[in-house]
């Protein structure tokens, strides 16, 4: 479908946004007193960041606010998607808050209302106090209950402006890759640890619900999941059944505690005795009635029974630079297997969605990115057909709004739908951002 018609597709109240999270542009790691968080921490670590970079300057959007704020506006977005740094607002993560560092973030939404933004919040991307790591981490219970509080003092001082507030983002990002795989902070490789801290990063989820509705929340609350459609690599019953392990394993493993307040049967079995401890009430307290429900899409998984990596790139299918195969259908499927499975799923939107890829460099002041241009677009369309087949889409945000610190890939992968030169801090937006506006422009009409 051209673009031309695409937009006939979304109604008036759909909401546009672009992305961003606090650690991967802020910079200014310790102004006004911010503490130390554990990917300051992990950037440290030898050999843990592809290209030894840190997030010590990042996009220096700390210092950068206003004329980011004016770049977000020019977009012709309704919404921008931002995250909190915990270790500003609390810098160990329990004891003193730092009204200080609310600061940033209250002029951060009073900029995006007076420019007719709405303010989309996460509490935690990822960038949780390092003092707080130090007592265990996610590993520890009490972190669910400092979860908690911080989650109510940011409401207390900001809950009246934001628009959407977000408990975790990706918790199967911070179990697995953070505490299985240990290729992202805090870079420990126990599986155990990482299903005790997934079960505590889901609790500390529905308690935070709870207690923030308690307290008069005015905002949508909900969580978001980075979530795939598993595909069997063949039609052969073994492959078919290793698909649905996986679905299970990466889609059922969070979703169903929070929309059905159970594990699914067969990863518990799987796990054994790596299976969380649960403590009675806990299921119930994470399945909590949710305003949204918000999905992070990249790409699908292809699954064998042999375990074979599916190589998308070899087989001369189209992929990102991170090697991910583009595959718009698959975030349709995904979209219309969550309706099926969860009967009354809140309104969905897409949280994240976008590519990386080698620009060519700044050309007369252009960056010609075509493949993001037909990535996004292709994504777009996928999100208006899952409408078309009943799911209830309520918004769609690209990542990302700038280039900026990839995680273990440094600066080295770029998602911006703005450039930036990170000699100069020089904000180029490229030809997606232009594709972007227009098609807002068509879209409002
Ligand atoms: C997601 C993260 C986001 C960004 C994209 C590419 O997993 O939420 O911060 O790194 O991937």
């Amino acid at each position: 479908m051209s673009s031309h018609l695409l937009h006939r597709q979304f109604p008036p109240s759909f909401v546009w946004g672009v992305a961003t999270s606090s650690f991967q542009i802020e910079g200014a790691p310790h102004a006004d007193g911010k503490g130390e968080s554990i990917w300051d921490r992990f950037c440290r670590q030898p050999g843990a960041i592809a290209d030894a970079s840190n997030g010590d300057i990042a996009c220096d959007h700390f210092h950068r606010l206003d004329s980011d704020l004016d770049l977000i506006a020019s977009l012709g977005v309704n919404c921008y998607r931002f995250s909190i740094a915990w270790p500003r607002v609390q810098a160990l993560g329990h004891g003193d808050f730092n009204p200080k560092g609310l600061n940033f973030y209250e002029r951060l939404v009073d900029g995006l209302l007076r420019r007719g933004i709405q303010a989309f919040a996460t509490l935690n991307h990822w960038d949780l106090p390092q003092g707080l790591q130090d007592r265990g981490g996610w590993n520890d219970r009490d972190t669910v209950h400092r979860f908690v509080d911080y989650a109510r003092h940011v409401q207390a001082r900001l809950g009246d402006r934001l628009d959407g507030l977000t408990t975790h983002n990706e918790p199967w990002v911070v179990a697995v890759l953070g505490h299985e795989q240990g290729s992202f902070a805090p870079g420990i490789k126990s599986r155990r640890t990482a299903m005790q801290v997934c079960h505590h990063l889901l609790l500390s989820h529905g308690l935070a619900m709870q207690a923030l509705r308690a307290d008069g929340a005015t905002a949508e609350l909900g969580i978001v999941l980075n979530l795939t459609s598993s595909v069997p690599a063949t039609a052969m019953p073994a492959d078919i059944a290793a698909a649905q392990r996986a679905d299970a394993r990466s889609r059922r493993w969070y979703a169903d505690p929070l929309f059905k307040g159970c594990y699914p049967e067969e990863v518990l079995a799987e796990l054994g005795a790596d299976a969380p401890v649960v403590q009675p009430g806990d299921m119930g307290s994470i399945a909590q009635p949710m305003d949204y429900l918000g999905v992070n899409y990249y790409t699908r998984t292809v699954i064998s029974a042999g375990g074979e990596a599916w190589d998308a790139k070899g087989r001369g299918l189209p992929v990102s630079d991170m090697d991910w195969e583009i595959y718009p259908q698959g975030l349709a499927d995904l979209l219309v297997l969550l309706h099926r499975d969860y009967p009354g799923l809140p309104p969905v939107y897409v949280t994240e969605n976008g590519g990386a890829f080698k620009d060519q460099a700044v050309v007369n002041g252009r960056v010609q990115d075509d493949d993001r241009i037909d990535y996004l677009r292709g994504h777009i369309a996928a999100v208006a057909s899952a409408m078309q087949q009943g799911v209830p889409m309520a918004g769609y945000m690209v990542w990302s709004l700038m280039d900026n610190f990839e995680w273990a890939s440094g600066y080295l992968k770029r998602f911006g739908i703005v450039h930036v030169d990170y000699d100069t801090q020089v904000r180029t937006p490229k030809a997606s951002a232009d594709w972007y506006r227009d098609f807002l422009k068509d879209w409002r009409g």
